[in-house]
């Protein structure tokens, strides 16, 4: 896990989060627009606190989850990135049992990234996402992939994440996993010099993710 950085420039640090930080990861991420109602957004957000609770010694913080956040100068937290298992790693219409140990070894995904909004536009995001990256390539991980909405595309290609209407996986069997989501794009970086972004059916294709 990297250790805890200072940035000069905006004098922000970044730690990992603790169980006692479930209400701040919650208010920070709530900024996230989740295509929710309000009052979906605490369920949905449960098994993120839940998860907090299950904190070790790493290479992520919880398990297969990594949670950062930011803080400023006085300790006051001011931005967080929550990553962790996708939903279709799971579902057995998407993805084959036979491979699914290896895919939550291999790729992660980011659930939410925000930055309160008097601290935007000063690299924090950024920074809390190449925390992430750093990690998650550390701990052997090969792909981060990551769901937005369409009006952020710009945003995640300028943090080197190449966005689509779907998320194409290839597996080692050749057959293409494909994951569209209705009203979100998908977006996802190699980690790894094993993985690489082709171009397959017409789609960019993450390839060789899952490789011995
Ligand atoms: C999106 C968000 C996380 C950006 O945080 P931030 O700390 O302001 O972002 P950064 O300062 O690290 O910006 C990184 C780069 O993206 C650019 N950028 C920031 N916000 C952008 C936006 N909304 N659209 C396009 N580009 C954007 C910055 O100019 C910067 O580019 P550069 O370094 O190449 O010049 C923040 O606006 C936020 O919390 N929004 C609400 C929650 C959300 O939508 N989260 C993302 C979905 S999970």
């Amino acid at each position: 896990m990297p250790a805890p950085t200072t940035l000069t420039d905006t004098d922000i640090r970044v730690r990992t989060a603790t169980p006692e930080d479930g209400d701040t990861l919650v208010d920070l991420i709530s900024l996230v627009d989740l295509q929710l109602r309000a009052d979906e957004v605490p369920g949905a957000l449960a098994p993120m606190r839940h998860a907090l609770t299950h904190s070790d010694d790493g290479p992520l913080s919880h398990r297969r989850n990594h949670f950062l956040i930011a803080e400023n100068s006085e300790g006051v937290p001011v931005g967080a990135i929550t990553c962790g298992f996708a939903k279709w790693m799971s579902d057995p219409n998407r993805s084959p049992k036979i491979l699914r140990r290896r895919i939550v070894e291999r790729i992660s995904t980011v659930h939410g990234l925000a930055v309160v909004p008097a601290y935007r536009n000063r690299g924090i995001a950024r920074t809390l996402l190449q925390h992430a990256e750093e990690t998650f390539r550390d701990a052997g991980y090969t792909v981060l992939t990551l769901r937005h909405d369409r009006s952020l595309t710009k945003f995640y290609g300028r943090l080197g994440y190449i966005s689509h209407n779907r998320l194409s996986l290839k597996l080692p069997t050749g057959e293409l996993l494909s994951i569209a989501d209705r009203g979100w794009k998908h977006a996802f970086k190699v980690l790894s010099p094993t993985a690489s972004i082709t171009t397959v059916q017409g789609m960019p294709t993450i390839t060789g993710a899952l490789s011995d």
